[in-house]
């Protein structure tokens, strides 16, 4: 098998970052971001997360051979592959980077040997608790101490539904225990928060059961499950219920077909670097190969109505997903309401769009956002705060946030934590402010985002570690 070796390395040093004290540990080094005058070029993002995570796992429940190009080699997807593989199926990944997958059919996973541990993945593992919800076995799963502190029980109620039994920590905390059900129950579930990780977990769940399981979203989530099960050969239905929003029905039992995915670029990798075009005097960037599911570009859409000049250019389709080249161009920002019906569309682009309102002119109003509170941190406690440090105007409210736009001055310490999109978020800010941002930790934009720095300083950014 040709692993690639860096995911071993990373496990590592995260276990050790809290060790007992007999193991000597380097301490994580802070990096700062100094402003520029110049940034421009060509850049190409890694894979999407969400079309990354769903690959690998449709491709373990298909019989026989997928490949996956473009797959994100982040450590949320590589902590999916290492699941899926200790539940029978095949993972390699070839000298090219095209990974294949050699999978054990639907009602085909075996019970892991070991705890699963999904790190910092919330997608990683609510969606894979559906698979295990309907196999008749038992599996343990646990992650990091951001994913140990976030609500699991949005899945486990209605996988429990199903016919599912759990054991877990208060509040349905991991680590947990699922023991999925021989003979599932088929629902129709209506989501209580617009989650397109709940969706997938009761569709996957459906997937080994007998008859149809429906889920109600009253406003429209990312579909990459409903799409590339499809592809997978899985008959999914899609009715439109007028005010009621959608129904999604998987009819269960199907023999998943291998595909061969080729995955495009993460929409949400690509705003950090367009946003740093749009704050940046004079920049202009071209982001090649970038997905734009229209449940997916909330940001794209918000940053135009900021004023924002960003152009789709070559637009075309790749794995059946609609993708373009972005070309971002800076132009001068006004601050706006955000619709909080967008908020699905861009619900991991608050964090960057509230540093692009930190340039605009005027106030940014963000609402109907609680749910950024449950994500890898307190992303709204952790951007008003980021932003205050920076000397930016900052109004916290329970569900949304409103931004004062103006000149900051930046000259703060960030605490990131254990949140990748805090961490680049703030490093973008960086490029802009008066001063120098630094933060606390880098290591996790690799979840999501290995060698952002590189590209980042490759457009002519100076991301650099703090010297002591
Ligand atoms: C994801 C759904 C979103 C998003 C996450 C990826 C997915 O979470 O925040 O990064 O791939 O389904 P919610 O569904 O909980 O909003």
């Amino acid at each position: 098998m040709v692993e690639k070796p860096p995911l071993s390395t990373k496990i590592l040093r995260r276990t050790t970052r809290h060790p007992p004290p007999s193991i000597t540990v380097s301490p994580v080094t802070p990096f700062r971001s100094a402003p520029v005058k110049k940034l421009g070029g060509t850049i190409r993002v890694p894979g999407d997360k969400s079309i990354s995570h769903r690959a690998l796992m449709f491709g373990a429940l298909a019989v026989g051979r997928s490949t996956v190009s473009g797959l994100l080699e982040g450590e949320d997807v590589l902590r999916t592959a290492a699941a899926v593989r200790a539940w029978g199926a095949r993972v390699e990944r070839g000298a090219d980077g095209t990974y294949s997958i050699d999978g054990v059919g639907i009602g085909g996973l075996s019970e892991p040997a070991e705890v699963l541990d999904l790190g910092n993945s919330g997608t990683g593992v609510r969606l894979l608790m559906g698979l295990a919800a309907t196999h008749a076995i038992t599996t343990f799963f646990t992650g990091d101490a951001s994913l140990r502190r976030r609500p699991m029980s949005r899945v486990t109620v209605p996988l429990a539904q199903m016919g599912a039994r759990f054991t877990g920590r208060e509040g349905g905390r991991l680590p947990l225990a699922v023991t999925g059900t021989a003979n599932p129950v088929p629902i129709e579930y209506t989501l209580p928060v617009a989650s397109a990780q709940v969706k997938s977990a009761v569709l996957l769940a459906g997937l080994n059961t007998r008859y149809d399981t429906s889920v109600i979203e009253p406003e429209a989530t990312r579909d990459h499950t409903e799409n590339l099960l499809r592809a997978f050969g899985a008959k999914v239905v899609v009715t439109d219920l007028g005010q009621k929003g959608r129904a999604i029905t998987v009819t269960g039992q199907p023999e998943l077909r291998p595909q061969t995915v080729v995955v495009p670029g993460d929409p949400s990798s690509a705003a950090f670097a367009a946003v740093a075009a749009c704050i940046v005097p004079g920049a202009a960037v071209r982001i090649e190969n970038v997905g734009i599911n229209r449940l997916r570009t909330g940001l794209f859409e918000t940053l135009r109505e900021m004023g924002a000049d960003i152009a789709y250019e070559n637009r075309r389709e790749a794995g059946g997903e609609p993708v373009a080249d972005l070309v971002v161009r800076h132009k001068g920002l006004r601050g706006i309401e955000v619709p909080s019906e967008r908020a699905p569309s861009m619900i991991d682009e608050y964090p960057i769009l509230c540093v692009a309102a930190a340039f605009a002119k005027g106030k940014t109003v963000m609402r109907g956002i609680g749910e950024l509170r449950v994500k890898e941190s307190d992303r709204l406690a952790a951007m008003a705060r980021g932003l205050s440090a920076c000397g930016v105007m900052v109004e916290e409210m329970p569900d949304g946030m409103i931004v004062h736009g103006g000149a900051p001055e930046g000259g703060a310490r960030i605490e990131t934590e254990m949140d990748h999109r805090i961490a680049m978020a703030h490093l973008v800010l960086g490029l802009a402010c008066k001063q120098a941002v630094e933060v606390d930790d880098v290591g996790f934009i690799d979840t999501s985002f290995p060698g952002f720095i590189a590209l980042m300083n490759g457009l002519g950014a100076d991301i650099a570690p703090v010297k002591a």
